[in-house]
């Protein structure tokens, strides 16, 4: 994304507001002498033991340590990234966010906030077509059909695009809907489109709850089955996933985030009472998604449909999965029988047996060697030089750090070879002969 904040605007802002008003607007605060005190957000306890210093400008817990500035404060209590938290304080205090660059969309936050009301009053104008248009009838019997009941539905917002598209333009603004990628302009003949007809649609929502894209599908077998909004100033597919606010409301914390691959088994799960489940908006996992979900839980399971193309999206998924592999997060993989996505599998065998499948998912470093070691010999010379030569770029991506280590003694376990922690620079090289790995001990046996 381009534009960074400059630092004088975030000095700026520092001094202009005051972290006492700032965090009594988030936890009632108490006067206590010289500062202000309540019952710690970050931890539980009986008695206060926060304490808010409008002298310093800086927060303190006496019981959990939590401690730091006014920015500081709204990322841990909002689970915001630091530009995150600059821009909500930037909207405490009134001041519009400037960027150094000047094209970064944060730098025209008024017309921002328009569109996403904008999104907000599509998002509402597709669920009234539910009810007004004979054709959203059918997109609410085709919903039934697929066993998603009433509250479900309206608590993931869903709604129908009929077939008619330019009552949206007479509706709203019409600039405004391309920006959004509600409409779309043809490149040969720059015709205005609409991009979602006669299909079911399930607003895709950011984790702070406002509406930035649309999935919209297909009521029968046509092709394509979804179609996604485009990029757009709001919507960047490789940074959200759908369904993380609704789990977020349900549990601020969860004990574990399962990712699946599709939006109807996101909802599918909710309603069966597996409510910790996300999916991708229709492309490959990335980085960004997985140290999103890791903000909000320390486990990861990755759920892959049982077909071919599940299979080559699980393995896929290593590739943003390893630079994220922090020493305190966990990251499992849950490959479905064939035939099945987790929609199905949990309405023929229900959510006990789900749930057992998600407990017992693959911890990543046996799916990793199992995957890698499928077509191997490890009995052969040859079987364990591949096997080390496949498994080392990924573990280099690893961030340092105790289990990176242990990738590494595996590794070195399972192809019977001491690996070389670090890539060895080229002077090292010249020195050690070119090799990258040096033999243990014994030979094998
Ligand atoms: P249904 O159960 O048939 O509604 O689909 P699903 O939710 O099981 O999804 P599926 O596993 O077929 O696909 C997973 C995800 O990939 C979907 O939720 C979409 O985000 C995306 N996807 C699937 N088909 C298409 C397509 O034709 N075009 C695009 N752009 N995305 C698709
Ligand atoms: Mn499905």
């Amino acid at each position: 994304m381009s534009g960074r904040i400059p630092k004088e605007f975030i000095s700026e802002l520092l001094m202009r507001v005051d972290i006492v008003d700032v965090i009594n607007s988030h936890v009632p605060l108490k006067k206590s002498g010289a500062n202000y005190v309540a019952r710690c957000p970050f931890h539980l306890e009986k008695t206060p033991s926060f304490s808010v210093s409008r002298k310093k400008q800086f927060f303190h817990c006496f019981g959990c340590g939590a401690s730091g500035n006014v920015i500081g404060f709204l990322m841990d209590f909002n689970r915001l990234d630091f530009v995150e938290a600059v821009e909500d304080l930037a909207l405490f205090a009134g001041l519009p966010v400037p960027k150094e660059e000047g094209q970064g969309y944060r730098a025209n936050l008024p017309k921002l906030n328009e569109l996403q009301a904008l999104l907000a009053s599509v998002a509402e104008y597709y669920i009234e077509q539910l009810r007004v248009q004979q054709a959203g009838k059918q997109a609410v019997a085709y919903l039934k059909k697929r066993g998603i009941n009433s509250q479900y539905a309206t608590e993931y917002k869903l709604g129908y695009a009929p077939f008619e598209w330019q009552e949206l333009t007479e509706k709203f603004n019409q600039d405004l809907l391309l920006m959004a990628g509600v409409l779309g302009v043809n490149d040969d003949d720059n015709r205005v489109y609409g991009r979602f007809r006669h299909r079911v649609m399930f607003p895709i929502r950011s984790k702070r709850g406002n509406v930035i894209g649309f999935g919209g599908r297909v009521l029968d077998d046509s092709m394509p089955k979804y179609l996604n909004s485009p990029e757009t100033v709001l919507f960047h597919k490789s940074q959200e996933v759908y369904g993380l606010y609704e789990l977020l409301a349900r549990n601020a914390k969860p004990l574990r985030i399962l990712v699946v691959e599709g939006y109807m088994d996101v909802i599918a799960l909710a309603q069966f009472g597996v409510g910790y489940a996300v999916a991708a908006l229709g492309t490959a996992l990335t980085e960004q998604h997985i140290n999103l979900l890791f903000r909000f839980s320390a486990e990861i399971v990755l759920c892959f449909d049982g077909d071919k193309a599940g299979r080559m999206a699980a393995w896929k998924a290593m590739d943003a999965v390893f630079p994220c592999l922090k020493d305190d997060r966990q990251v499992k993989v849950m490959l479905l029988p064939l035939e099945h996505d987790p929609d199905s599998i949990i309405r023929v065998e229900g959510v006990n047996a789900f749930v057992l499948r998600v407990e017992q998912a693959t911890v990543l470093s046996d799916y990793f060697f199992a995957q890698l070691s499928e077509h191997l010999d490890l009995a052969t010379v040859e079987g364990c030089s591949q096997l080390t030569l496949k498994a080392e770029p990924y573990l280099q991506k690893m961030p340092d750090g105790l289990l990176k280590d242990m990738m590494f003694q595996r590794l070195g376990q399972l192809a019977n070879f001491k690996v070389a922690r670090k890539k060895l620079t080229v002077k090292n090289l010249n020195k050690k002969k070119r090799i990258s790995c040096s033999r243990i001990g014994q030979a094998f046996s």
